[in-house]
Parts: C-alpha cells; sequence; structure tokens
C-alpha cells in the first residue's frame, strides 16, 4: 500500500469543518425549492461557476448567501446527513463539527431548529454509520463582542447539545482579543475552546488566541511558519493546528499545494492535522484533501500515519473512545 492509499483507508478524525460549508449546490438549489428561498443563480452550474475565490472574504460573501436555504430543523439536519455519508466513504470516524448560529438566528430562524436539526444528524451517525461527533457553536468574528454573548445566552438552554466554541468569519481587523471576555465565560462554562488563527492574520493572532482566548485549539495556523518563537511554543506544548489544504489553496493564502508548509510543521514537531473546512466550495473533503496533499508534498506513509494520529491526539474524545479510534 502506498502513502496516498494508506491516506484513503486509515481511520481519521475531521476537526475543522464548517457544517454549512458542506451544503453541495445541488442541495442549496434543492432545500431553496422546498422553502421558496429565491437565489442569485439560474442554476447549479452558475452557482458552481462563481467558486473562484480570490481571498476568505470573497468566499465568505457566497458561503453566506448559500446557507439562506436553511430554515427548518429538516433542512439542518439533511445539510448534516450528506456530510456524514461523505465522511464515511472517506473513513472519518469522528467529526467535531463547527456551525454559525448567528447566520441563521439573524434570519429568524430559531435556535433551538439549528441544534436539534443538526444533533438529531449526529444521534442518527453515530447510530447508522458508528461515526461519533460533537458540535462546536462558533461566532462570527466580524460582528460584535455583545453579539457573541446574546447568541452564547441563546444556546445555552441546548448546552447538552455541544462541547465548545470556535471563532470564524472575516479575519484580519478582528483579532482574538475583541471575543477576550466571551471566551473567559465559555471557559467557566466548562465549554471547550479553539479559535481561527493565522489563516490570512498574521502570527500576533495566533498568541492572541493562545495567551488570552486560552483555546485549546486553533484552526488553520499557517502563519506560524512567519515567528519561529511561536513554532517553538507550538511544538513544547503540542497545541494542535487543523490545517486545511486545499482550502489554503482555493482563498489564495498558498500559491499552489507544493507550496503549503504542512510537512515543515511535522517536521518541526507540531500536532499538525487534515482538514476539509468548506468541502462543497473548495473542491473536495478529507480524503481528497489527504490525497492531493500527500501527492504535492511527497509525504511518506509514516507522515500520514502520523497525521492520523495526530487528528485522534487533538480530538476532544473520551479517552475510552480514543483508545477505539487508534
Ligand atoms: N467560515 C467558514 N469557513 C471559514 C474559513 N476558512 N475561515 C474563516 N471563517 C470561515
Ligand atoms: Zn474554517
Amino acid at each position: 500500500m502506498n502513502a496516498i492509499e494508506l491516506a484513503r483507508a486509515i481511520p481519521k478524525a475531521e476537526l475543522h469543518i464548517h457544517i454549512e460549508g458542506s451544503l453541495e449546490p445541488e442541495l442549496i438549489f434543492a432545500l431553496a425549492q422546498r422553502n421558496g428561498v429565491p437565489l442569485a443563480y439560474p442554476s447549479v452550474e452558475a452557482l458552481r461557476a462563481a467558486y473562484a475565490f480570490t481571498d476568505l472574504q470573497s468566499f465568505l460573501d457566497i458561503y453566506y448567501a448559500g446557507a439562506s436555504v436553511l430554515l427548518k430543523p429538516q433542512d439542518f439536519h439533511d445539510m448534516a446527513w450528506a456530510y456524514f455519508l461523505r465522511a464515511k466513504a472517506d473513513n472519518v470516524v469522528h467529526t467535531e463539527l463547527f456551525f454559525d448560529p448567528q447566520t441563521h438566528t439573524a434570519r429568524g430562524v430559531p435556535m433551538a431548529s439549528v441544534i436539534e436539526g443538526l444533533s438529531g444528524a449526529c444521534k442518527r451517525a453515530e447510530s447508522e454509520l458508528g461515526i461519533s461527533s460533537a458540535l462546536i457553536l462558533c461566532f462570527l468574528r466580524h460582528l460584535s463582542e455583545e453579539d457573541a454573548f446574546a447568541t452564547l445566552e441563546a444556546a445555552l438552554p441546548y448546552r447538552g447539545h455541544f462541547i465548545g466554541v470556535g471563532l470564524d468569519s472575516s479575519e484580519v481587523g478582528h483579532p482574538p482579543e475583541k471575543f477576550e471576555r466571551v471566551f473567559a465565560r465559555c471557559r467557566e462554562l466548562g465549554l471547550k475552546l479553539v479559535a481561527h488563527a493565522g489563516e490570512e492574520g498574521p502570527p500576533e493572532y495566533m498568541w492572541q488566541a493562545i495567551d488570552l482566548l486560552k483555546v485549546q485549539r486553533i484552526d488553520h495556523g499557517v502563519a506560524a511558519l512567519q515567528d519561529p518563537l511561536l513554532m517553538a511554543e507550538l511544538a513544547h506544548t503540542r497545541m494542535p493546528l487543523t490545517v486545511c489544504p486545499l482550502s489554503n489553496v482555493k482563498l489564495c493564502v498558498v500559491k499552489d499545494l507544493r507550496d503549503h508548509p504542512l510537512k515543515k510543521m511535522l517536521d518541526a514537531g507540531l500536532c499538525a492535522t487534515v482538514n476539509s473546512d468548506d468541502p462543497a466550495y473548495f473542491g473536495g473533503y478529507m480524503n481528497a484533501n489527504f490525497e492531493q496533499t500527500v501527492q504535492a508534498l511527497d509525504l511518506s506513509r509514516e507522515d500520514v500515519v502520523q497525521l492520523a494520529r495526530n487528528s485522534v491526539e487533538a480530538s476532544f474524545v473520551s479517552e475510552q473512545r480514543r483508545s477505539e479510534m487508534f
């Protein structure tokens, strides 16, 4: 078995997937029709043709528009279920799903519809596919901290349905320090803490995520390569980085997959993992990310095993589930 075949077959955890980013154009059109929501594109093909991004913001504008078709618990369930079927095909055995409630509550969708729909799909994935999963509620960083506090308040009646909080959306100009107080509150509540940092933003945002937000994982973190002290800190603490190679190419964070720093991260002893981010928009789910990255960076079988091991180490599963997975 070569490294690519091994990458396909090995059991792995996905820790950086925005469930709204798994909405395929076909499902966007089906849900738009079911719910009577108008779309700005006349066809699936026209929508897909618009997926030519120049940076993070150019993607987010289309991603938020796509999410406007989600109204009912069944819609959230159907979106997540479609993702779980893809995950199963890629030998993903555990996944921690990000969701963006503010994208939905701002349109009048009740928090209950979002969480109950997603949570139902998670339970079904466990019983029908044997995939364990958990939900992570993300605050949109282009909105205010006050809005994040209100979102947390609205989600607390469903506290048993999510394990942690994250921070996503437009990074530059919205540093982690903007959310220090709401993350402190989440820490008091016993929630797990993660944040996007160092995707388009500087290494300073990664330091802030660590020192001010006290995150347990950093999402992306490719900017770390610009700061040798930060690299040493990440290696020393084994702070996990949920890296998304195809996303970084599509959003022009790196010019070419062959320039991606993933191999350098592994060689420096970082707990780097491979993830799909927004697979419906970036051209591939977990195995596409693994296959193309193995090929472009000439990763070895040992690198592949290390990446799968890292994904389990970086996950928030119980010790018992951890030993079942690897
Ligand atoms: N929301 C969905 N995908 C994202 C990404 N790659 N970066 C920041 N926010 C996001
Ligand atoms: Zn992301």
